[in-house]
């Protein structure tokens, strides 16, 4: 087991990757518990529950709303939940943002902790303080940054996730490794296979080095006013190609990734050799690196995503594996060079 520490302006909240959900009692107040999850993770795991008011949601996108959220008020205030009580997000992402939505916005805000059960949760969207719902199928539209007492991450908890689940998740865990980390670039390289067959010693270093990376660079800049947006490498590109073709997150990342690190070498900052490398790891863990027939269309709803703030947009390139930088281009540069790539 390690201990993460996340520490922001107002707050210290712990991280504990290789802790066992079993344990989930001792980092518990001694408060009434209200558990907010969905109905596969009840499913899996509603044995090990510890006692408290579940609220169990449908699984997907469709309960990350503000109805499910205001269905969620009236149960909470027909159980007669006050601000003594805590609340216990269980689940994958879609459940922790909402659970830390409601917890930050019920009453004014109760004190809340994450088990979280998904790859993508436990390297990303448990960590970090941003909670949220979407609004009229604007993702995350309204939403509070917010962070949680404590996140429990037991990757034996993801043995049970579909497999397409599991492989999506190495996106982002690949990201950090881009981004930041070119030791752990190579961890990855040499243990994938050990990683997609659930190796417990594996799972958990994998599993620590992301929450760590994550956890440095919310600490540093929790709002995202500079070192956080790194974080997007690959996702300017992945919002485009999942809007234009529905594809699944994680694997709209590994194709943004790629395009991204091509950017990055026809801007001269990394070599062909680079961007190979960076495209066979994602291809080692079981995700796309092209989509045929989109090219050009991506620069149109990057273009259209950027209605809000000037004419500019903030480019997260590769200057080596293991090192981000940002740079603004105007959007005018930038279609020239997808143009170009295309
Ligand atoms: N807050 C942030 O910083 C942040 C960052 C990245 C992503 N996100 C959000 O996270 C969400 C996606 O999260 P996700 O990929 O975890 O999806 P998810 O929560 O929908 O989980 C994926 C599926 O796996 C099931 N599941 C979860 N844990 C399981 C387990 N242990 N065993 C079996 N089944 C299990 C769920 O019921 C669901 O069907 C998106 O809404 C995204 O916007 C938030
Ligand atoms: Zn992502």
């Amino acid at each position: 087991m390690r201990e993460i520490t996340l520490n922001t302006s107002g707050k210290t909240s712990r991280i504990l990757v290789g802790e066992t959900f079993r344990n989930i009692s001792t980092y518990l107040p001694d408060k009434p518990l209200v558990i907010i999850t969905d109905e596969n993770v009840a499913a899996h795991y509603a044995d090990s529950f510890p006692e408290g008011l579940i609220i169990s949601v449908k699984a997907g996108e469709s309960s990350k709303t503000l109805n499910s959220a205001s269905e969620i008020y009236e149960k909470l205030i027909r159980n007669e939940i006050d601000r003594q009580s805590f609340i216990l997000g269980i689940g994958g992402g879609i459940v922790t943002d909402l659970a830390g939505y409601i917890a930050s916005t019920y009453l004014r805000g109760l004190s809340f902790g994450f088990v979280s059960t998904t790859l993508l949760g436990q390297v990303d969207a448990s960590i970090g303080g941003k909670n949220g719902v979407n609004y009229e199928g604007y993702k995350n539209m309204v939403g509070i940054i917010r962070q949680p007492d404590f996140v429990i991450c037991d990757p034996e908890m993801l043995n049970t996730l579909e497999p397409s689940e599991f492989r999506m998740g190495f996106a982002e865990v690949i990201k950090y490794g881009a981004i930041l980390d070119q030791d752990f670039f190579e961890f990855l390289e040499r243990n994938h296979e050990q990683a997609l067959a659930h190796d417990p010693g594996i799972m958990e270093e994998i599993v620590g080095v992301s929450a760590r990376a994550k956890s440095e660079i919310v600490s540093n800049d929790e709002n995202e006013s500079g070192e956080r947006k790194k974080l997007n490498f690959g996702h300017t590109f992945a919002h485009a190609y999942e809007k234009l073709s529905g594809l699944p997150h994680g694997e709209a990342v590994g194709i943004g990734m790629v395009m991204a690190a091509r950017l990055s070498q026809k801007m001269g900052l990394i070599t062909e050799a680079e961007v190979k490398r960076l495209r066979d790891l994602i291809l080692l863990y079981g995700l796309p690196v092209t989509y045929k027939g989109l090219c050009t269309e991506v620069f149109e709803v990057m273009k259209n995503d950027k209605k809000r703030g000037g004419d500019s947009i903030s480019l997260i390139l590769l200057e080596s594996i293991g090192k981000a930088i940002i740079r603004e281009v105007t959007l005018s540069e930038l279609k020239n060079w997808i143009d170009d790539l295309c």
